[in-house]
């Protein structure tokens, strides 16, 4: 295969990565905002949770949302492993190490390392909510709704769990330090002006989304 072509194939993963990447992290803002309400366990903030938790399954503009986000998470990550893989075919031998505080961060070098890490984690997270949601045998709340609150709560009430979620947390902060403003450059969106309010708004992304995430377990737990 022409050289050009292997870069053009290269490119376009990178693009496509970029996309992905970045409608996961509007998702995740918005999983953060709608997880949030968890700190809030009284019993009325409980079932306002599992009303939002009701309404987020059961809307239909939400749902069809849902299964771009599905395809999202397995098209990223693929592609991403592909993209590692052709990476390593084309540069067997690694960067030398003086080369890699110069212009490449940890993050750089590890993000299919660090995306890996995501992927077990979400597998994890997955089954214990997102799947008892959909097809568990859940408790009702006193408003006839499906208790989630009490599935998260549950969780939480784990110490190994909540230590889970910290470190899956950590990891998720080092892959976003880094993803947030790569994809702007894979999108070839460079601009002397602009491109250093974007890698501020990443590192600000990528330490204080993890952060708030990894909070809401610890609360629970304390608070339990
Ligand atoms: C404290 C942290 C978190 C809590 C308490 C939490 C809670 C939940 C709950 C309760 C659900 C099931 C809701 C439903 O089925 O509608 C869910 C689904 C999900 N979570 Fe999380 N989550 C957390 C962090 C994360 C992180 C960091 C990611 C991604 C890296 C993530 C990705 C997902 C995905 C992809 C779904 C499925 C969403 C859907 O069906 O639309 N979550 N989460």
């Amino acid at each position: 295969m022409a050289r050009s072509a292997i870069l053009g194939s290269s490119l376009a993963k990178k693009y496509w990565m970029a996309l992905t990447g970045l409608f996961l992290s509007v998702f995740l803002i918005a999983h953060l905002a709608g997880n949030l309400q968890l700190l809030d366990m009284s019993p009325e903030g409980q079932l306002k949770f599992n009303a939002y938790a009701k309404f987020m399954t059961t809307f239909p503009v939400v749902k069809a949302v849902s299964y771009l986000l599905y395809f999202s998470i397995l098209f990223h990550a693929f592609d991403g492993i592909l993209l590692a893989f052709q990476n390593r075919k084309a540069r067997p031998v690694r960067y030398a190490k003086e080369n890699a505080g110069a212009n490449r961060s940890w993050a750089s070098g590890n993000m299919a390392l660090l995306g890996t890490l995501i992927l077990v984690f979400l597998v994890i997270h997955m089954k214990r909510f997102w799947y008892e949601m959909h097809w568990g045998g859940l408790g009702l709340d006193a408003d006839g709704n499906k208790d989630l609150y009490a599935v998260v709560a549950a969780a939480f009430s784990e110490l190994w769990y909540v230590a889970l979620y910290v470190a899956s947390m950590a990891v998720l902060a080092f892959h976003l330090l880094h993803g947030f403003q790569s994809s702007f450059q894979s999108l070839g969106l460079n601009h002397p002006r602009y491109t250093p309010i974007i890698k501020s708004v990443g590192v600000f992304f990528g330490v204080v989304v993890p952060i708030l995430f990894a909070l809401i377990p610890v609360w629970m737990f304390v608070n339990r």
